[in-house]
């Protein structure tokens, strides 16, 4: 049998997955760029290489997003490892980086990033603002491990539940991206190959985001910053959840597809 070529194996693909996740897992596969792939259509791809290429295939056709099948995932400046014991990060958490790199506070800041995950937000933050001491959390010591390789030793990351690990009145900034979803909701079909944890949190989506605006009032230095991520609904409610727990200054910022997507609030 003829070998297969670029284009060959792409027409192929493209039976099963959409053309850009065939290009991305082909392109990876032969260490590549996708740009390359065009001018490339005729190029026989080694059996081996071309036998992977199906392989990868079939557990995309399967619903295995294309980060978890590469094990990477591009955030920020940086390229991520993820596995299955974390959140993918999203591109849209990248504007909690954006408000907390731009947030009114002088000086290097105590910041912790609560519920870390792949460790997005505190490796984006520790490699904007190398003079902050950036620490972060997460229940979950498989995802630790993940943003033990994420962060280096810039982070140093702790165990437990979201602010356990931070003294009373000892942190300018707290970032979290906590899940937001809420329980039984449809959408959670589409994304059952992430943690759970990583992704509901009560009937209504608002617990985890309740325990860190209560949390955070013992945790912050006076004028210090919480900065919540939510879903695209829950902007109002989490406004009228921070000033009614005593914030000012609260304020709810859209993503670049114009949904409200955090909430910034500030201890008085
Ligand atoms: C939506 S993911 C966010 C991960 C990462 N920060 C990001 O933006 O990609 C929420 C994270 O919160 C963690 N988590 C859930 N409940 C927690 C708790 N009670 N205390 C600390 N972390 C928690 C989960 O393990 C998960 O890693």
């Amino acid at each position: 049998m003829a070998d297969a070529t670029v284009a060959t194996l792409l027409s192929a693909a493209t039976q099963r997955i959409d053309r850009l996740d065939a290009e991305i897992l082909l392109a990876n596969l032969l260490g590549t760029t996708r740009a390359w792939l065009f001018s490339h259509g005729e190029d026989p791809v080694p059996a081996d290489r071309a036998e992977r290429l199906r392989a990868r295939v079939e557990r995309r056709a399967a619903g295995e997003p294309t980060a978890l099948i590469l094990g990477v995932q591009d955030f920020w400046t940086l390229t991520l490892k993820v596995t299955g014991d974390t959140l993918i990060p999203r591109p849209d958490t990248e504007l909690l980086v954006e408000l907390a790199l731009q947030a009114p506070q002088s000086g290097p800041l105590t910041v912790l990033d609560a519920g870390t995950g792949s460790g997005a937000i505190a490796a984006a933050l520790s490699s904007e603002r190398p003079d902050w001491r950036v620490l972060a959390s997460d229940c979950s010591i498989a995802a630790l491990r993940v943003a033990a390789c994420n962060c280096g030793k810039r982070v140093p990351l702790f165990c437990g539940s979201w602010l356990q690990c931070v003294a009373p009145r000892s942190v300018d900034m707290i970032v979290s991206n906590p899940p937001y979803i809420a329980e039984g909701d449809p959408h959670l079909d589409a994304l059952q190959f992430e943690p759970i944890t990583a992704l509901t949190s009560g009937a209504d989506g608002l617990a985890a985001i309740g325990e860190l605006v209560e949390g955070s009032r013992e945790t912050l230095r006076p004028g210090g910053w919480l900065l919540l991520e939510h879903g695209f609904d829950q902007g109002r409610q989490v406004k009228a959840l921070c000033e009614s727990a005593g914030y000012t200054d609260v304020t709810v910022h859209t993503d670049l597809a114009g949904h409200e997507r955090a909430t910034m609030a500030q201890w008085p």
